[in-house]
């Protein structure tokens, strides 16, 4: 062995003790800084709680905050959603399928003489086939999601179309 491999020996060799002190030295840092495995973290009883945490929470008892900051918009928008429709609204959704062109012998709205006997009947009658049925014509047209002062406007709008009051 000549003398540059000596020092080369001697030298590759403190390199090589110097690394592995610096490893060992990074390794128990890290160990000092985490505390914990990354299983003992994952298995932890509230990471457990956390992950397997059904989607939806059922709350009882007086609403809470979040309820109470959303309650506001509810009331505001059901009285759009539920408002009552105005006659012409449900005659030109419901009713006219069949009094415009008298479908099934309907009385056509805008023919005098067809309602004429009709309204002798008196309104409360009309009112009252209109919400039940009479001959061809379901309850409430068919529509049973109308309210009866829907029903009614309905029939008061079909009336006043035809030339009555
Ligand atoms: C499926 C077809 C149809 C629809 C939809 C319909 N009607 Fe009728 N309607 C009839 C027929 C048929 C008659 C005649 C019934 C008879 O005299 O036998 C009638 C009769 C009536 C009468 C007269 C009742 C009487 O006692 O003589 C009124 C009032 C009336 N309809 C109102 C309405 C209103 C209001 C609506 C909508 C909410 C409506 N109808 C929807 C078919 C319909």
């Amino acid at each position: 062995m000549s003398k540059a491999d000596d020092i080369f020996y001697r030298q590759f060799g403190l390199v090589l003790i110097a690394l592995t002190l610096f490893t060992l030295i990074v390794f128990f840092a890290a160990r000092a800084i985490a505390g914990r495995s990354f299983e003992q973290i994952q298995n932890s009883p509230k990471a457990v709680l956390e992950r397997i945490q059904p989607f939806g929470q059922v709350r009882v008892g007086k609403p809470d905050a979040v309820v109470a900051a959303a309650a506001p918009a509810a009331p505001a928008a059901a009285p759009a959603a539920g408002s009552a429709m105005s006659g012409e609204q449900v005659y030109n959704k419901t009713c006219v399928a069949c009094h415009a062109s008298g479908v099934a012998g309907a009385p056509k709205v805008g023919d005098k003489a067809a309602w004429e006997a009709r309204i002798a009947l008196g309104a409360d009658a009309l009112l009252n086939s209109s919400l039940k049925g009479k001959g061809a014509m379901p309850p409430k047209g068919g529509n049973t999601g109308l309210s009866d002062d829907e029903v009614k406007s309905a029939v008061t709008y079909m009336l006043e179309k035809t030339g009555f009051k």
